[in-house]
């Protein structure tokens, strides 16, 4: 990568990512919608292309230099991640496609050996479909049973419901770090003591806070948490669970096939170790190895100064969004109860169209129930308008989308 950034320099910063270069409709590309992908700097993506100029070749099954470079470079990056997240060994993260797989296979794995029908699982309204469909199936699979944490009046979870909702039939707490429609950044750590006072695990779905601020699983006391690459600059294709050694240890296997046994015989087969055990088949390898070049440049910037520009940008964005009357936004005043995701309504003027008009103007957001439509209907709204900011966006982009939404009040009034 790039010179090291010794201090938070935004505009440093946004020439490390080639695309925000461009402009959009005439217009400068304001991007802010990286809660639902984050663009790419320049490290990640000559990283791609150097696996693939240089040593393309599978990993962990030849005796020749690029297999041994691809081999050495993908177990590198694991060890990159693992350090990341406070992992005490390599051995604990397995690397999955995405947040979304990382949850399947516990629900698979670790749901399928220890739920036993009439078992409690406890959600919240905030989570995203990713951490509630695997769970519906895999409740549908053991009988096991769901329940739901509410939501006060500013998106915060109701912590009081703990009393009666945890009991010693809840087997797991499955909760997101961080909402990405309401930016609630929830007390995991708390949540991870009430859960193991009731013997239930705790999953935490990283994908809104491993990218925005220090996550250190051992801190938080969670026994899995998931993560997507794609959204802390790393590519599409790659992303990860961490669990607790001894937990993953007892885990069966996910999927079956090549890389993930120890003997097959024709009859049966015994498994590899972990993380082996977990990841079948040939991996996302290019993807894995620019992940770790990812987290290299995460680490260059800083997660503390991350958190720091990003609460700065997201207390600008409260204040001035503030002004405009008719707007609705969702989720707690307090920046520091929250990440810098902004989910809104204005009045009269459908989410879609809204997004439609700013894009006008080369500013991109979201639209839509942003895979949470459970908390859409608590909300009593079917969409959303969502500004998401992240470690390239400035305080003049805000101003863009705050014009771009006094325009779009004007246009449809
Ligand atoms: C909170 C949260 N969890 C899980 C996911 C799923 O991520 P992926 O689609 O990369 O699996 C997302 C993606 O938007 C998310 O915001």
């Amino acid at each position: 990568m790039a010179a090291p950034l010794t201090q938070f320099d935004v505009l440093a910063i946004r020439r490390e990512f080639p695309i925000l270069q461009q402009e959009v409709n005439g217009k400068p590309v304001a991007f802010l919608d990286s809660a639902a992908s984050s663009q790419k700097p320049r490290a990640v993506i000559d990283c791609l292309e150097d696996y693939y100029r240089r040593y393309n070749a599978n990993v962990h099954r030849g005796v020749y230099k690029f297999s041994e470079e691809a081999t050495f470079a993908y177990e590198r990056a694991r060890g990159k991640v693992a350090r990341f997240l406070g992992a005490a060994s390599p051995r604990e993260l397995v690397f999955t496609r995405n947040a979304t797989e990382a949850v399947n296979l516990v629900a698979h794995s670790w749901g399928s050996a220890n739920l036993r029908p009439g078992d409690h699982i406890l959600l919240t309204l905030m989570e995203h479909h990713s951490n509630i469909v695997p769970w519906q199936m895999l409740a549908a699979r053991t009988g096991a049973v769901l329940d739901y944490l509410s939501l006060d009046g500013e998106g915060r979870l109701v912590l009081e419901e703990l009393d009666s909702k945890l009991n010693e039939r809840t087997r797991l707490v499955a909760v997101t770090h961080q909402s990405n429609v309401l930016g609630t950044i929830n007390p995991v750590q708390y949540l991870a003591e009430r859960a193991h006072a009731v013997d239930a695990k705790l999953l935490v779905d990283g994908a809104q806070s491993v990218p925005h601020m220090p996550v250190n699983v051992r801190d938080l006391g969670c026994d899995f948490l998931v993560f997507s690459g794609h959204k802390m600059c790393g590519p599409t294709g790659i992303g990860g669970l961490w669990a607790r050694r001894e937990l993953l240890e007892a885990m069966p296997p996910f999927l079956g096939g090549g890389s993930m046994i120890k003997v097959v015989e024709l009859d049966h087969s015994t498994y590899a170790d972990v993380p082996a055990r977990f990841e079948a088949g040939t991996p996302a390898i290019a993807e894995a190895i620019a992940l770790g070049e990812a987290v290299d440049f995460l680490n260059t910037v800083g997660l503390e100064p991350i958190r720091q520009h990003e609460r700065e940008l997201l207390g600008y964005a409260l204040e001035r969004l503030g002004e405009l009357a008719e707007l609705t936004i969702y989720g707690p005043h307090d920046c520091e109860q929250r990440g810098a995701v902004i989910s809104f309504t204005l009045q009269g003027v459908h989410p879609h169209d809204v997004a439609a008009v700013l894009d006008s103007d080369g500013v991109a957001v979201r639209a839509g129930h942003h895979c949470t439509q459970p908390l859409h209907r608590h909300l009593a709204v079917p969409a959303t308008t969502r500004a998401s900011f992240y470690i390239y966006n400035t305080p003049e982009e805000v101003d863009r989308l705050v014009a771009g939404l006094a325009k779009a009040r004007k246009l449809f009034a």
